[in-house]
């Protein structure tokens, strides 16, 4: 089997999907498998993605691209437009999960707890926010990944950066009420659900942000989540239920907050999730049991079956 594993791209996530990319491309070696690495506007220069994908002979794609066009749906379509089988979720469902406020809306329509906020397209009516919305609140692009545009917003006085931040990456803004209380993560891999981690950024990181993500070492990541089992199992069914609406396959990871009153707000579904050596979901595998080249392994044999 030959599997082209295709990363880069030209979102803002660029660099996380190169070191993504490379780890999956070499646990697949590791495994046996003929690995054809395809930097998607990289080093090709004047190729575009689609002469890239057509030069290349290959069975299945794992897609460890994140943010843009490898987490919207657009090169979910091409490979199904070229009759080749892919990781993850489809073109509709990679799209949808990709606009957070569309896929806030739609929860709320089907009554799946989501923080409140409000959505813009171009001009941001900064009165309304204040008006009709409780600090702090958490200001960001509503197409991108990794926490990149975010801010943490604790008063009027901070808005007007917070939206210029997150209008650096998308014409689409969205503010939603900060959650207070604690952060977690869970891994979908084949409408299953895994063992949800709780992320403690250090005290000076605000947020789980980029940094903290991809840099810090001092982020704590806690798995067991410290939950009763009757919380952690009510945590999986709305992560799952989550998951399964906006119609994701193949694998993902939903971010949930956790309101001091116990409450659970589902943030959001990243359909193209982390594979870095400081992911998440390769975290959660590692827990039930699965190393990093058994989960990269399974993902593929999944897309092909
Ligand atoms: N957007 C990053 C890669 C993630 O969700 O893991
Ligand atoms: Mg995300």
């Amino acid at each position: 089997v030959t599997v082209a594993v295709v990363y880069g791209g030209r979102s803002a996530e660029r660099q996380v999907s190169l070191e993504s990319g490379t780890m999956v491309a070499a646990a697949l070696r590791e495994r046996g498998y003929q690995v054809i690495d395809v930097d998607l506007y990289g080093d090709q220069g004047a190729e575009n993605p689609i002469q890239q994908l057509s030069n290349i002979q290959f069975d299945v794609a794992f897609i460890a691209l994140h943010g843009g066009e490898g987490e919207d749906g657009t090169i979910q379509a091409l490979l199904t437009l070229m009759g080749k089988p892919f990781t993850g979720s489809k073109p509709l469902a990679s799209g949808f999960a990709m606009d957070k406020a569309l896929t806030k809306q739609f929860w709320q329509g089907i009554g799946i707890p989501t923080p409140a906020y409000l959505c813009f397209e171009g001009l941001v009516d900064e009165a309304l926010i204040n008006k009709t919305m409780q600090y702090p609140l958490i200001v960001k692009p509503s197409r991108e990944g990794s926490t990149i545009g975010i801010s943490k917003v604790d008063g009027p006085e901070q808005l007007p950066a917070a939206l210029v931040m997150a209008q650096r990456y998308d014409s689409d803004i969205l503010v939603e009420e900060y959650i207070t209380g604690k952060e977690y993560t869970v891994t979908v891999i084949a409408d299953e659900a895994y063992a949800p981690i709780r992320l403690q950024p250090s005290a000076e990181h605000v947020l789980y942000d980029y940094d903290a993500k991809y840099l810090a070492n001092d982020t704590q990541y806690l798995i067991p989540c410290g939950l009763s089992n009757e919380k952690e199992q009510e945590l999986k069914e709305l992560a799952l239920a989550a998951y399964r609406s906006v119609g994701c396959e193949g694998w993902g990871r939903v971010d949930v907050m956790q309101s001091e009153d116990g409450k659970f707000w589902v943030l959001e579904v990243n359909t193209s999730p982390g594979m870095t050596s400081h992911s998440l979901v390769p975290m959660a595998a590692k827990h039930a049991g699965l190393s990093y080249q058994d989960l990269v392994e399974r993902l593929v044999q999944d897309a092909l079956a």
